[in-house]
């Protein structure tokens, strides 16, 4: 595996990261890493770097005087953030291009502001916030431009006790939206929506199928329920699929029992109106098995091209749609956020660490035992 074979690699191909708290918490030698004090801008305040970005044992501890925010820039104490499986790449030195060492990694969390630069007046000292993950797309269709601005990527992340954020993505967090939910939304939460609300157009009564039960389609599935969507999941295991009935999913498919799993969900549901195909190019023929005509499926997941070409089976007989998309716009964030309120939705949350525990929550997001999101508790 390599940084061109990666998108897709997800939580199943740990791999070589076997570096532990310790090797995380080996802090810069000119800036030892104390326990967190009370925070007063600009103030010193610990933060993540990627490092070499070699594995998750590059990543390091290390506390530095926190920058002013800049005209156009938020300054924000941070409450939680969350992982998805590119950050994983990301700290592995396989996503896109190289970045510097000092990069504070992660594209989703909450916090709360306590300084903001020129020019911002759409957020105010004290707001609970996260922010859009391509903090430049505000609405309309999606242009690869937006990778400029790309937060935990191109732009420093949340993971951090304070950080500084580009106020162009940053949004207020409704009150009735826990800080286990905000954290996830901006990442895994949006691309769901954007999947289903976007592109599939979803409406009550369609049969909606989402694959495995990591970020984004543990997300799907909540999403496509608040739709009123009978919805058909998948996953490795017994233990999850009984976790995921327990949140309202419809029909549950152990895809590592069934190999047929695509032919069996249609068989059993009559087919999928829109499918997330949250794993990629190498699952696309079963989820095409399982779809009805004129389906949507939304490509989402980045696996590479398995050996085999997909032969896509029933695109031309069924009228299938095929349509990829990356992540989404501060407009769908805001609808987002606001369907999250009024339905009162909580992220699937499969695990928490503490602040200084940033290497074991990586490992244990790759290790994929949990569902749904892996989430850091920065004031632990
Ligand atoms: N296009 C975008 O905008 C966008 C945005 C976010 C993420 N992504 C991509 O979407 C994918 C998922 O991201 P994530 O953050 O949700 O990952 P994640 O939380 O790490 O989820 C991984 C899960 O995928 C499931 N899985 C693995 N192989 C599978 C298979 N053959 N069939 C069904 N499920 C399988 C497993 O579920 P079980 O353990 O239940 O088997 C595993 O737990 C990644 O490739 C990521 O890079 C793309």
């Amino acid at each position: 595996m390599n940084r061109r074979e990666f998108l897709g690699t997800t939580a199943m191909a740990a791999g070589g990261a076997a570096g532990g708290i310790a090797a995380g918490l080996a802090t810069e030698a000119e800036a030892p890493a104390p326990g967190r004090e009370p925070l007063d801008p600009p103030g010193r305040a610990r933060v993540w770097h990627i490092g070499e970005a070699g594995g998750f044992e590059t990543l390091r501890l290390v506390t530095r005087e926190t920058p002013g925010p800049r005209r156009g820039e938020v300054l924000v104490d941070v409450h939680m953030s969350g992982l998805a499986a590119r950050d994983q790449a990301i700290v592995r030195g396989w996503f896109l291009e190289d970045k510097p060492p000092t990069r504070i990694p992660l594209s989703e969390g909450v916090g709360t502001v306590v300084a903001v630069g020129e020019g911002v007046t759409h957020v105010a000292v004290g707001e609970r916030v996260t922010c859009a993950h391509f903090a430049r797309w505000i609405s309309g269709a999606w242009d690869p431009v937006n990778y400029a601005v790309d937060v935990g990527n191109t732009v420093d992340g949340w993971l951090g006790e304070r950080v500084v954020l580009p106020a162009s993505g940053v949004l207020p967090v409704p009150e009735g939206v826990d800080d286990r939910t905000a954290a996830t939304v901006s990442g895994s939460g949006v691309t769901a929506w954007q999947a289903l609300h976007e592109v599939a157009r979803v409406r009550a009564g369609d049969t909606v199928l989402t694959l495995g039960t990591g970020g984004v389609s543990t997300w799907g599935l909540l999403l496509a329920k608040a739709a009123g969507a009978r919805v058909v999941i998948t996953s490795s295991s017994d233990e999850k699929l009984a976790q995921m009935r327990e949140l309202g999913a419809d029909v549950t498919v152990n895809y590592r029992r069934h190999r047929d799993w695509g032919e069996r969900i249609h068989a059993e549901t009559g087919g999928a109106n829109i499918v997330l195909e949250t794993v990629g190019r190498i699952t696309l023929d079963r989820s095409m098995e399982a779809c009805a005509n004129n389906a949507t499926l939304v490509m989402i997941g980045t696996t590479p091209l398995p050996e085999r070409l997909p032969q896509m089976p029933g695109l031309y007989v069924r009228n299938l749609g095929l349509r990829a998309i990356s992540n989404g716009s501060r407009d769908m964030l805001a609808a987002l956020l606001r369907a999250v309120a009024a339905n009162r939705i909580e992220a699937v949350v499969g695990g928490v660490f503490g602040f200084e525990e940033a290497v074991a929550a990586f490992e244990y997001a790759a290790a994929a035992d949990h569902a749904g999101k892996v989430l850091i508790d920065h004031r632990r």
